[in-house]
């Protein structure tokens, strides 16, 4: 008898053979068996490279990798990030009663409220008017200085919620990058006396972020005069609060989070301010309550009609029993664009790993790259490549099906679109029918042979759709909540801390001594290679020029 990894193996080389037609033909339960539902969800796995059997295999092998004890010791706050010695409790962010959870024999619930209760009432105060600036004046405007999950997640849930009315009581920026473009664009049409910076820096470190609220501290002093208290206009979101408070920002404005919040999972804990300001803190609080939904489902439900496992389970199959290098994600929701963005940093900065946890290299691919964007935008853009391209690269669409604001007949055209791109996708077009529709046209021989070859697609490429009633705060936060379970189910499939990031800390390393070459502090290193010598040299002289 086969072990499961062979049975994988082989179901995967038979499946490969197959048309997706084919199997739609073999199995007229397929639907039936490859539907997933939850709360007013609908998951449909149908058009995956996928067959219940193997879904089973797949389960089996979940279990053979102890999930159920991976998914008990994240909620439980064991420390799964063992490179840095910390547990991965975005969950308790969201847990909606006060059963206690510990860190350390430390119950971190009370910290978590307390915190909560300082963002209900500095949101409510700025978009209240009640916050005032050094002039005496109101705040109007908020602009979060961060960058990573410091950005990423705020900066989707504040695009994808619905403006509660026409007029925002108070407006709410972004600025990311380093690039001064950024800020000065953003600070252009603001002013200084009812504006404030929030800094938001689990680390309080990170160089962009630092390098921007410098410059927004300058704008203000030049703004407001150096003699009124710049400090009024600074919020700070740490989980170093020593740095803030050097920065200058004041102990009542820093609000903390904690180290066993992961920077790409932190939008639940006080990086969401941003959310409560722009949607209020009721917002924010129904989109946990829709992650907390999410994660008593993912907690309870038997692998097998466990949504995240089985979308999890989908993804490694793709990747790793399969071998797709890629995976794209189609939102049909102007709402969503920022979710790819966002996907890409909890999938690929999680998984994007090469060692197990006991630091042995893995055995096989780990996280494929992920990119995407919305829908029907792309329909215009890369579709043609999925379609007659010879890359062939899972799609998966993510469908809200009622619209936040309806138009006319707008929102069936876009969930139209979405339906009919996963089944152009399954079926392709060519054949005898449209030869026949082509000779129709007067169309013959060698002619004939070329128009049908140029309009043939060939179909058999796989896709999820994932319909969701409709895009309000409680779906969102389920959503955002099952991708990150999602990708955390992965992780355990592969053996690998989905929580460190010890990749991007070389770039910031060789960065420092390159950054001061630019800035004049002489000649790099002999040890740099010669092709960053050059590249420092030209970058030099035309900084200089
Ligand atoms: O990109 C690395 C990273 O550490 C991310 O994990 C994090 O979200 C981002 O930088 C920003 O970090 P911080 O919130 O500490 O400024």
């Amino acid at each position: 008898m086969s072990s499961v990894p062979e049975a994988i193996a082989a179901a995967a080389q038979a499946l490969k053979r197959e048309r997706l037609s084919g199997l739609f033909a073999r199995d007229p339960a397929r639907v039936a068996g490859l539907t997933l539902t939850w709360d007013d969800w609908y998951v449909d796995l149908a058009k995956e490279r996928l067959t219940p059997g193997a879904l089973a295999l797949l389960v089996a092998h979940a279990e053979a990798c102890n999930l159920a004890h991976w998914i008990d010791a994240l909620f439980a706050g064991e420390k799964l990030n063992l490179s840095e010695g910390r547990p991965a409790l975005h969950t308790a962010l969201r847990q909606h009663d006060d059963a206690p959870v510990h860190v350390d024999g430390v119950n971190v619930i009370p910290a978590i409220r307390a915190t909560q209760a300082r963002m209900r009432a500095l949101s409510a105060d700025l978009r209240e008017g009640r916050r005032l600036g050094a002039t005496g004046r109101p705040i109007r405007a908020v602009v979060n200085l961060g960058i990573g999950g410091s950005d990423l997640g705020p900066r989707l849930v504040c695009d994808a919620l619905p403006p509660a009315s026409a007029r925002m009581p108070v407006d709410v920026a972004f600025v990311v990058n380093v690039d001064p473009a950024q800020l000065t664009r953003a600070l252009a049409p603001l002013d200084p006396a009812t504006t404030l910076f929030v800094v938001t820096s689990k680390t309080f470190t990170t160089q962009e972020t630092l390098a921007n609220a410098a410059s927004a501290r300058a704008w203000l002093v030049g703004g407001l005069g150096p003699v009124r208290s710049v400090d009024m206009h600074f919020v700070g979101v740490t989980a170093n609060v020593p740095e803030a408070l050097a920065f200058g920002v004041r102990a009542e404005d820093t609000l903390p989070l904690w180290d066993w919040v992961g920077g790409r999972y932190s939008l639940w804990s006080a990086v969401g301010l941003a959310i409560a300001i722009r949607h209020g803190y009721d917002a924010f609080a129904a989109l946990s309550r829709g992650a907390a939904a999410m994660d008593a489902h993912f907690r309870t439900a038997p692998l097998a009609r466990n949504l995240p496992v089985v979308l999890a389970l989908t993804g490694w199959w793709n990747a790793c029993a399969l071998g797709h290098a890629q995976r794209i994600v189609v939102p049909y929701a102007e709402a969503l664009a920022r979710l790819p963005a966002w996907l890409q940093q909890l999938t690929l900065e999680s998984n994007g790993k090469r060692v197990t946890r006991d630091g042995l290299p893995v055995s096989g691919p780990t996280a494929p790259a992920l990119w995407g964007d919305t829908g029907t935008d792309s329909q215009h853009a890369f579709f043609q490549w999925l379609h007659q391209g010879t890359h062939d690269v899972p799609v998966e669409f993510v469908v809200p099906v009622r619209a936040q604001q309806p138009l006319a007949d707008q929102q069936a055209l876009l969930v139209g679109n979405a339906l009919a791109q996963a089944q152009a996708l399954l079926v392709g077009r060519g054949g005898d029918t449209l030869r026949r529709e082509l000779a129709a046209k007067g169309l013959s021989g060698a002619a004939l042979d070329a128009a049908v070859a140029a309009r043939e697609c060939p179909g058999n490429r796989a896709s999820t759709t994932l319909l969701l009633p409709t895009l309000d705060a409680y779906n969102l936060g389920a959503l955002l909540a099952h991708y990150e379970h999602r990708t955390f189910v992965e992780s355990v499939l592969c053996g690998i801390n989905a929580f460190d990031q010890w990749g991007v800390e070389l770039g910031k390393t060789l960065s420092k001594p390159i950054i001061a070459a630019l800035a004049g502090g002489g000649a790099p290193d002999a040890s740099v290679d010669a092709s960053t010598r050059g590249l420092i040299e030209r970058a030099r002289k035309l900084l200089q020029e």
